[in-house]
């Protein structure tokens, strides 16, 4: 596991969109994994500004979401689909249909589940998988007590989840549905490459969890100890809970220039 630790929130997003766009120099039509949240924005926003600028272009590629809420209207502005359309697709040049979700709205939320972990096979898996992680450790919607090996499946959310996400529901808890689909922790060990970004000091237990506890359900993150390539990227707050911060630091700043991200 890389841990960068970058001077500001800022350059959270700078590193983690240099990941992505040397993916898409060697490989055009990659398959991006992309996260909900207001973690990712800066990187979205970073990608758009790429895109827009000639450095950088994603519309040979495809891109599957992370999770999404069980039974949001189709236009609600919310639901994770709407979400990804504004906070993503609408800055970048991938197309709407080459960006998928599981679909929760459907009658049978199990076979949604089992057509998208097919889907996601069928694209031949995820190159680089954005993250980014709950108060609760929790990556995509896998709770604490989540099984370490789950595949796409139906979740409950915890009311710690439902009361961080209430600020974007009228700040109202019980507004926010109780159940989602989410990508399990098999399913995102699977991706090639993944990169978690963090901000500011609320992170920083589940970070310190993240990379320095023991694996356990309980915090699911851990599991991302088991995966051979995973950058994490910080900025001070969300560092300041690591014992050993200063090394990832040293070992950062004497990275050979030949070792890709
Ligand atoms: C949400 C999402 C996660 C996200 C997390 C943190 O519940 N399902 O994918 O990583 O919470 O969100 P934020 O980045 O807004 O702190």
């Amino acid at each position: 596991m890389e841990v960068i630790i970058v001077d500001a929130a800022e350059d959270v997003a700078r590193v983690a969109a240099d990941a992505i766009t040397a993916l898409y120099r060697g490989k055009p039509d990659a398959v991006l994994g992309v996260a909900t949240g207001s973690s990712p924005v800066g990187v979205y926003d970073e990608l758009g500004r790429r895109v827009a600028a000639g450095e950088l272009s994603l519309s040979g590629g495809r891109a599957f979401m992370l999770d999404e809420y069980v039974g949001l209207p189709a236009d609600h502005p919310e639901r994770y689909r709407n979400v990804i359309e504004r906070d993503f697709v609408a800055k970048v040049d991938i197309a709407s249909d080459a960006v998928s979700g599981p679909d929760g709205g459907a009658d049978d939320l199990a076979a949604a589940c089992a057509a998208y972990e097919r889907a996601i096979a069928d694209a031949g898996g995820i190159d680089l998988q954005i993250l980014g992680i709950g108060t609760d450790g929790h990556i995509a919607f896998n709770e604490p007590g989540s099984s370490l090996a789950s595949r796409t499946r139906i979740k409950t959310l915890t009311s710690q989840t439902r009361a961080d996400n209430a600020r974007f529901f009228g700040d109202d808890p019980e507004a926010v549905p109780r159940h989602c689909l989410t990508q399990g922790i098999g399913t995102i060990r699977d991706a090639r490459h993944l990169v978690l970004v963090a901000t500011g000091r609320h992170k920083a237990e589940a970070v310190h969890q993240l990379v320095e506890g023991p694996v356990s359900a309980m915090w699911p993150a851990t599991a991302l100890q088991l995966h051979p390539h995973v950058t994490v990227v910080l900025d001070p707050p969300a560092s300041s809970r690591l014992q050993l911060a200063a090394y990832y630091t040293e070992t950062y700043r004497a990275k050979p220039s030949w070792q890709g991200p």
